[in-house]
């Protein structure tokens, strides 16, 4: 199997697994207990259809959205996600790269491997920085400075991380950041020498945006559950996401993981501009809601004060016409980008988005809207139950 075999998702993912060791295609892949929330967050979308009018006379179709204070020109971008340099020796730098090719949203992670001041100096694409808040207020308090100076466009602070989710892939393939090599997991390792020379002889693993607080971030290894749990601070709470906010100042900023109408008004009290409608893609707690089924009851309470984001499950173009006629302002996600970074580094991310622009053009056109503010709950029906 080739790059030029990719033509969906799913194909990333099987080249991404014959390319990556077994613990870390599992990281990407895997969800939280029964990861009955991470199946749901796509199959959601096959509960409803689109109804499209036909004999719209349209040769070009506008994609564009203004999401988080920009214009992009795809109705989709790019979550932020940790560790990028294990999925592919260039990591961030070749998301970043693809995601300002296409002009749409890049996010990094507080557990980015490459540094906030880098990303900001060399990425042209609207850049979103995910903070994680953690014990060392300190800490916290310098990334939010760090992420201003570098002239991020938009904070995003995660708000569904109280504690690590139980992610039994990872226990079981005992992957842990950075990675170990197990009696288990020697074997998967040792069938992929070109990740291996990747990972040892090129530039050493390091989370930079932590390593000057926590040597734990870049040296000792740790599950993610174990992260979240042992280094982010439990007692955040609305107070101390207003308190961000306000120290962020006046640019967009996004509430990551509110999945309740209620927090939805909450967010709008503290001052946010944006919510991303989520559950960390089915990794935190399993039985948790889909962002898609969840969806039109948050744009009802909210959609005419905050941009409403829907994250997480998006496979298919149409996945992103369903939630933008839902009305959501614009779509996320994060496996859709990452099997392309394991896959093919730069060149996998600029052809999963590629795919992407080809199928919301397409599906655009025999929807027959030529923008996606025409897009409205009235192509919408749910699926009737089969017989
Ligand atoms: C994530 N996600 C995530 N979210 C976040 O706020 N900070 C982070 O560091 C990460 N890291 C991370 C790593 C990996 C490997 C994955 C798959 C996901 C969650 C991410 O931003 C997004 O919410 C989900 O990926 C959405 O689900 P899909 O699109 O992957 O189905």
């Amino acid at each position: 199997m080739r790059l030029a075999d990719c033509h969906n998702v799913a194909d990333f993912r099987k080249l991404a697994r014959r390319r990556l060791p077994a613990p870390v295609f599992h990281y990407i892949d895997g969800g939280a207990d029964d990861e009955s929330t991470l199946r749901r967050n796509t199959a959601a979308f096959d509960d409803v259809d689109l109804v499209p009018d036909v004999l719209a006379g349209l040769e070009t179709v506008d994609t564009s959205v203004e999401v988080l204070g920009r214009r992009i020109a795809l109705p989709l971008f790019l979550s932020p996600t940790a560790l990028q340099r294990l999925f592919h020796h260039e990591g961030e730098r070749a998301v970043g790269r693809a995601a300002s090719a296409f002009g749409t949203y890049f996010g990094i992670s507080s557990l980015s491997t490459v540094s906030i001041e880098e990303i900001g100096a060399t990425v042209t694409a609207p850049k979103m920085f995910q903070l994680y808040v953690h014990r060392d207020q300190g800490l916290n308090k310098s990334l939010v400075e760090r992420a201003r100076a570098a002239g991020f466009d938009c904070l995003t602070l995660t708000v569904d991380t109280a504690v690590g989710g139980n992610r039994e892939r990872c226990l079981r393939t005992g992957f842990t950041s950075p990675p170990r090599i197990t009696p288990s997991s020697f074997l998967s390792y040792a069938r992929r020498p070109q990740w291996v020379f990747d990972f040892l002889l090129r530039e050493k693993f390091r989370l930079p945006n932590l390593d000057s607080v926590y040597a734990e971030g870049s040296r000792t290894a740790m599950s993610i559950g174990d992260y979240f749990t042992k280094m982010l601070d439990p007692l955040l709470d609305w107070k101390a996401a207003e308190a961000i906010r306000l120290a962020w100042g006046d640019r967009p900023f996004c509430l990551k993981g509110v999945m309740s109408v209620a927090d939805a008004r909450r967010a709008i009290d503290i001052g946010a501009t944006a919510i991303m409608v989520s559950n960390h893609g089915g990794r935190q707690l399993d039985g948790s809601r889909a962002p898609f089924d969840q969806l039109a009851e948050i744009v009802d309470a909210v959609g005419d004060r905050l941009d409403v984001i829907c994250d997480g499950g998006i496979r298919r173009g149409s996945h992103v016409l369903k939630a933008l006629a839902t009305g959501a302002r614009a779509c996320s996600g994060g496996r859709l980008y990452l099997y392309a970074l394991a896959a093919a580094g730069e060149a996998g991310v600029m052809r999963a988005l590629g795919n992407f622009r080809q199928e919301i053009e397409r599906d655009m056109k025999l929807m027959g809207v030529a923008q996606v503010a025409d897009l409205g709950r009235n192509h919408l029906r749910p699926r009737a139950p089969t017989r």
